[in-house]
């Protein structure tokens, strides 16, 4: 017998229209004064495990959760963070006690028309719950608005809707939330690692600034827009100035970061300092196009992404890298399934459920990696 409690249940343009090329952007409206930003956590990371090491379901939710059907849409299979996430959330749901023949895991191919077709038909199969990784963060009112029509509760995670939207969930007590970490942050921990390394390092070109090239992600998650954004930040802050070379979306992938980094070491050579890539799979691609060039991390330039990929953390330890952050897929995964299940029991959730990155540089490098390998 299926129990269901469930309660009846961005627009904002925050990331449309990404300003590409160099020069000082806005703040976005929605984001927080700067001091806003989250205090620097260079601890060691949370002793977050693995779904194979969860704790046992409770007996009383484990017997229920086992005949509820979860559709999980993420917004494309190919992407490299995003296939760490979908499989540690489908053995860490298994493990809290929901079958496997009841959670399906489609790919949206990054296409929100694709998704929302699998969005439809989640709904007409009559899903108990739904974890969703939008294609188009803009595209989330449209998809709370048929989701709670249908009184199935929603669970975003990955690509944030806008301020207004999450507004909307908590202006009508809809039993729906969104389980991410805070860009901002990552984007900060990026900046202190250059920062750390103090001008004199960096400025090899002599010029009293850090010159960079920024390679940004999907401009559809904010994560890029924030990362780019406060990485920069980061060295204004220190009082560090800046001179940014070349800015351009590289869309979180190695192949097309390689060619955007290429071209940019072609056309600027010695005056590249800093290459910042909002993603680690970006800073792979980086690193194939700066040693193509002959240059050599750690000497006469410095790199640095986001994700904590094992491959760029062998880097990191290697000094092939200059550092990387931890996004940790462990604890979004984990928290997106706990607020699945906090709606099915009818315990519910807030509206957002945060997580934090973790700096990793050389000296933690090997402590993440053991963690996420
Ligand atoms: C980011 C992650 C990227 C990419 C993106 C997809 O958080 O750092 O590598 O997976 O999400 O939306």
């Amino acid at each position: 017998m299926k129990k269901r409690v469930l309660s009846i249940m961005m627009a904002t343009a925050m990331i449309a229209t990404l300003m590409m090329g160099c020069g000082n952007k806005e703040t976005p409206a929605s984001a927080p004064a700067a001091d806003n930003t989250p205090a620097a956590n260079t601890e060691a990371p949370a002793a977050d495990t693995s779904a194979a090491d969860a704790e046992a379901p409770a007996a009383e939710a484990s017997g229920s959760l086992a005949d509820m059907k979860v559709g999980v849409c993420i917004y494309q299979f190919s992407d490299n963070f995003m296939t760490l996430f979908r499989t540690e959330l489908e053995n860490y749901l298994i493990a809290q006690g929901f079958s496997k023949d009841n959670i399906k895991i489609v790919d949206g191919a990054n296409d929100q028309a694709t998704q929302s077709g699998q969005i439809d038909n989640f709904i007409a199969e009559g899903v108990d719950v739904l974890i969703i990784n939008p294609v188009n963060s803009s595209s989330a009112e449209t998809i709370t608005d048929k989701v709670v029509a249908a009184n199935i509760p929603l669970v975003y995670i990955n690509r944030e809707p806008g301020e207004d939207e999450e507004k909307r969930w908590a202006d009508n007590d809809w039993n729906v939330t969104y389980v991410g970490c805070d860009a901002r942050q990552s984007g900060t921990f990026q900046g202190e690692m250059i920062v750390d390394l103090g001008l004199e390092k960096v400025d090899m070109n002599g010029n009293g600034k850090v010159d960079y090239i920024m390679v940004e992600g999907d401009p559809e998650n904010v994560d890029a827009q924030y990362r780019t954004e406060f990485s920069v930040k980061a060295l204004t802050d220190a009082g560090l100035e800046v001179e940014c070379l070349s800015d351009q979306v590289g869309n979180w992938q190695q192949d097309q970061a390689q060619s955007i980094v290429a071209n940019a070491l072609a056309q600027y050579g010695n005056d590249v300092e800093v290459v910042f890539c909002n993603n680690d799979a970006m800073a792979l691609g980086a690193l194939q196009a700066i040693e193509a060039a002959g240059r050599t991390v750690g000497q006469d330039i410095y790199l640095v992404g986001v994700d904590a990929l094992s491959e760029a953390l062998e880097n990191v330890l290697a000094g092939t890298m200059t550092g990387t952050v931890f996004n940790d897929h462990f604890s979004q995964s984990h928290s997106a399934a706990d607020a699945a299940i906090n709606y099915l029991t009818g315990a519910g959730n807030e509206h957002y459920i945060g997580c934090d990155y973790v700096k990793v540089t050389q000296d933690k490098a090997q402590e993440v990696l053991d963690m996420v390998k």
